[in-house]
């Protein structure tokens, strides 16, 4: 349609045909059916209503989202299409790793490929709109959704976030083609730092660390295209973010110029009656409106309450009409005037679900994800010579896609022990050692947390548990075996929405199987399964190799068993701080310099910035990640070590000075080694970062090969938030440091003088 067609469209519709334009419903509402959690089909709601909302959640199949869109277009006065949307997190049906998982790939063109793959797959579907990828930073292990995230680096976060963005949408700004879907990036904003990572919990940020580390993600991705934004559940400073003028209409469109679509969450108008800042779902829509919510996502409340707002003078019809507009311009984008079924297509679903080129991607995705965290006495790579026990719940288990992978199916999973069965020219032997448990085992007690009972005296005696059938054939495998590799972590369902953990270590019944393994094999290599950094500090005591296999989706078992037969390297680079224990979180490499930082060659804790018992370094860094190479990294060259320039915000060519490294594989092996760059303004106006990511190389390297890593330096990259929240670059001295982690200590220095 022209520009000139949709606002004729639009001057037709009367003012509740608007108001529905900017509702969705959910799509079990059209199924007659509730299998969207906690959803209850509502009976109250019409099947006109039904036909004349802007939009619904959850995709069903290519047949059902063409029969919802028919039957509604018939019964709509003016046969307005609807958007179909959905989660779309790491995958449709092929899923990759979780995010937190693609972030350790360091790998934009992965992130993308995924977002292709995941396009192709959910568009025949019948997906319109993935509600994907989500930007929120994170820190704190203890929040559920980590693993929804690319990690602790506003850097990293923004250049995953644009990736996923071109591999959802394509790069055509116009036009959202066959075979791609839009793009709603969320949860705005901040959504990742809740008050002791507990989930939904109020979010306390001052406007400087919003902007210098939570909002450049976001902004990333807009400017890369995204159509949507998705405001997030939890108060910033007090303020619900769907209610939020500050966010959603100040930095969101005044600022940043965003012009696309934004919805709330999952009935987050509703909850601002919770929140206890409106009185009722009438308050609420109206409060919602005028922050800048255009879509209000299954709290059935704006088509409700928005057409009596405007008759009672509180909303005009024109702000009313930009919000339907940039609606309608979605449908148009999306070329649903034209094909209201786009890609749903039941041929198409057949072609491309699961297709080998999907499934090759994400083995290979889950190759790349893979952190190595030690490797003692090289147990790693299995030997063919070598008789090996793979034990753990996680050998045979096939779900290995995240909470938020709604069209994972474990039946489409390769377990690690078929992966492992494929390898008849190894010798394998395989115990499960104890059962998998759920999230509900986590719970005290086994049933939900309750003060009055942890109160209460208890005098029975903890005994020890006897070994039950299952540990002792471990143990007898292990007993055997010159090897043993052990297959634990958590269960899908310990991380995700509504999955914050109090305590981040193993579940208990695994952590008692790795110790009855190490009492007979010390040749112990752990693969740990999770959707957060873990305490893994026993993991450590007792394994000599350990491995971060995060969630990593269908094709898991082939990318795992690809790596530890060393027919594939390691690559993968920790996304988010390993904390020692819980105790540290939120913990970030990225961390304000104090005025008592702790003294790094005495180390020692008194009246500095620390604690007394536990270090203030992560168990494992961010960045942080071995190989079965080994490389080294020349000491840092400056093509010149003052210069001189200023912040312009529209200048993306300025270059200052180049920073380069000679990178060389020193092994045997053939290998990829993630370069990174880091900077600090070691004198300011503000405390800085005690080093902040700004750039990165995955370079590649053959036995004995030898190649530069060079990164260009901007102003950008040199400049920070004021003090009056905007870009400042000041002048002074710079660190830069090139190596393999952010603990990296190659470094040199350079002056930048102003003009
Ligand atoms: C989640 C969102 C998601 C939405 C729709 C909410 O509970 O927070 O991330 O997009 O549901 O499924």
């Amino acid at each position: 349609m022209t520009e000139k067609q949709l606002k004729e469209l639009l001057g037709s519709l009367s003012l509740t045909e608007k108001a529905f334009q900017l509702t969705q419903a959910p799509a079990p509402y059209y199924m007659k059916d509730a299998q969207i959690a906690g959803t209850e089909v509502n009976t109250e709601i019409s099947e006109r209503e039904l036909a004349l909302m802007g939009s619904n959640l959850y995709v069903y199949g290519p047949k059902e989202s063409r029969d919802i869109q028919k039957r509604c277009m018939d019964m709509h006065p003016h046969h307005i299409p609807m958007l179909f949307m959905m989660d779309v997190i790491h995958g449709y049906r092929t899923v990759f790793p979780t995010p937190l998982a693609m972030g350790a790939t360091f790998d934009p063109e992965r992130a993308e490929e995924m977002m292709r793959t995941a396009a192709a797959e959910s568009s025949a579907a019948g997906v319109d709109v993935a509600f994907s990828p989500m930007l929120d930073l994170v820190r704190d292990a203890r929040w559920g959704r980590v693993m929804e995230s690319t990690g602790e680096d506003p850097y990293l976060n923004s250049v995953m976030g644009r990736a996923m963005v071109r591999g959802f949408q394509g790069n055509d700004k116009n036009e959202i083609p066959t075979g791609r879907v839009s793009s709603c990036i969320k949860h705005f904003a901040a959504y990742g730092a809740p008050e002791g990572g507990r989930e939904y919990q109020n979010v306390e940020l001052s406007e400087h660390t919003l902007r210098e580390y939570y909002l450049p993600a976001y902004r990333a991705a807009i400017e890369e295209g995204a159509d949507m934004v998705m405001s997030s559940f939890q108060t910033i400073n007090g303020i619900p973010s769907a209610a939020n003028r500050w966010l959603l209409r100040d930095i969101l469109r005044d600022e940043w110029g965003f012009e696309g679509v934004v919805i709330t969450d999952w009935a987050a108008i509703e909850e601002l009656v919770n929140h206890g800042v409106a009185a009722d779902l009438k308050e609420a829509s109206l409060l919602a409106f005028k922050a800048g919510v255009d879509i209000d996502m299954c709290s059935m409340a704006y088509y409700r309450y928005l057409p009596e707002l405007v008759e009672e003078g509180k909303i005009s019809e024109e702000e009313l009409d930009v919000s339907v507009m940039r609606v309608l311009k979605l449908k148009n984008k999306l070329g649903l005037f034209e094909n209201p079924y786009k890609d749903a297509d039941e041929t198409r679903v057949n072609v491309v679900t699961l297709c080998p080129e999907h499934r090759a991607a994400a083995r290979k995705a889950v190759s790349e994800s893979l952190v190595l965290l030690k490797n003692e006495g090289n147990l790693l790579p299995l030997k063919k010579n070598h008789k090996i026990a793979l034990i753990g719940p996680y050998v045979e288990s096939r779900e290995l896609h995240s909470a938020w992978a709604p069209n994972g199916k474990a039946e489409d999973a390769v377990s690690v022990r078929e992966a492992a069965g494929e390898l008849s020219e190894y010798s394998f032997t395989y115990a499960s050692g104890c059962p998998m448990q759920t999230w509900d085992a986590l719970l005290v007690h086994g049933k939900e947390h309750s003060i009055e009972d942890l109160r209460k005296s208890d005098f029975s005696e903890h005994k020890p548990e006897m070994p039950d059938t299952l540990q002792v054939q471990a143990m007898q495998k292990a007993m055997e075996a010159d090897r043993v590799v052990l297959f634990i972590g958590e269960h899908r369902t310990m991380s995700g929405e509504a999955a914050s953990r109090a305590d981040i270590s193993l579940p208990e019944n695994q952590l008692d199987l790795l110790r009855a393994v190490a009492k007979v094999n010390r040749n112990i290599v752990t693969v740990v399964f999770c959707g957060r950094p873990l305490d893994l500090r026993e993991v450590c005591r007792l394994s000599r190799t350990v491995v971060m296999a995060w969630l990593p989706g269908t094709e898991g078992g082939h990318g795992i068993m690809d790596v530890l037969t060393g027919k594939e390297n390691f690559s993968g680079k920790l996304p988010m701080s390993i904390p020692v224990s819980v105790g540290q979180a939120p913990i970030s490499y990225n961390q304000l310099a104090t005025g008592r930082p702790k003294d790094p060659v005495r180390d020692v804790a008194l009246y500095r910035s620390a604690y007394i018992d536990t270090p203030n370094r992560p168990l494992f860094p961010f960045g942080y990640g071995r190989s079965y190479s080994s490389f080294a990294i020349s000491p840092v060259s400056l093509s010149t070590s003052e210069v001189t320039g200023v912040y312009d915000p529209c200048d993306r060519e300025t270059v200052l000075l180049t920073a380069s490294a000679e990178v060389e594989n020193t092994s045997a092996v053939p290998g990829v080694v993630t370069v990174q760059l880091y900077i600090r303004d070691n004198t300011a106006s503000l405390a800085r970062p005690v080093r902040e990511l700004r750039g990165f190389n995955r370079v590649e390297l053959q036995p004995g090969e030898k190649r530069t890593a060079s990164f260009d330096v901007t102003p950008s990259m040199l400049s920070f938030v004021g003090a009056e929240g905007k870009r400042v670059l000041e002048p002074g001295r710079f660190t830069i440091w090139i190596g393999e982690d952010s603990e990296t200590e190659n470094k040199t220095e350079f002056v930048l003088n102003g003009r």
